[in-house]
């Protein structure tokens, strides 16, 4: 699987795919932002990259809390999976409060939801485009940048 590429998904289930195959990709210190709409299908996203990373618990969506850890493995390490979700983030003090500058250059790989609301992202990271042709189509682009 190739990092910058187009994805047309027709299921839950093959957005999770996606997400699942992708995340064989990612390295300790990577950040992906997650853009789309509401309903676009971040949250399957990022279900599916959990399962990629070897995690079994449930992911829920962390909307009222913003944040959320998950130990991991790669390559031989522990380390955390972070899970944020920026849709209920208030203004800049919620932003600041979340330390984002400081998740970002954790030995960790960072998924956020709504990144756009993030008032910096790091230069290096991979951007996810998520959006809804109809009910059940996604189109999915994806972009390492930086
Ligand atoms: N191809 C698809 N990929 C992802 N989700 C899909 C797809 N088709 C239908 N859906 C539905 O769209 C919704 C996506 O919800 P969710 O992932 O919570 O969106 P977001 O986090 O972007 O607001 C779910 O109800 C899911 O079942
Ligand atoms: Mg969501």
């Amino acid at each position: 699987m190739k990092i910058n590429k187009n994805y047309q998904s027709s299921s839950e289930e093959e957005t999770k795919k996606i997400a699942k195959d992708f995340a064989k990709l990612l390295k300790s210190g990577d950040v992906v932002a997650l853009f789309g709409d509401l309903g676009s299908g971040k949250t399957v996203f990022v279900k599916g990259l959990a399962r990629g990373l070897g995690i079994k618990t449930t992911i829920t969506s962390p909307t009222f809390i913003l944040i959320k850890s998950y130990p991991i493995y790669r390559a031989q390490k522990s380390l955390n999976f972070y899970h944020l979700d920026l849709y209920r983030v208030n203004g800049a003090k919620d932003i600041e409060r979340l330390g984002l500058e400081e998740l970002f250059s954790k030995d960790a790989i960072v998924v956020i939801e709504w990144a756009d609301r993030a008032k910096t992202l790091p230069k290096k990271r991979i951007d996810v485009f998520l959006e809804a042709i109809n009910g059940h189509t996604r189109r999915i682009k994806i972009d390492r940048r930086g």
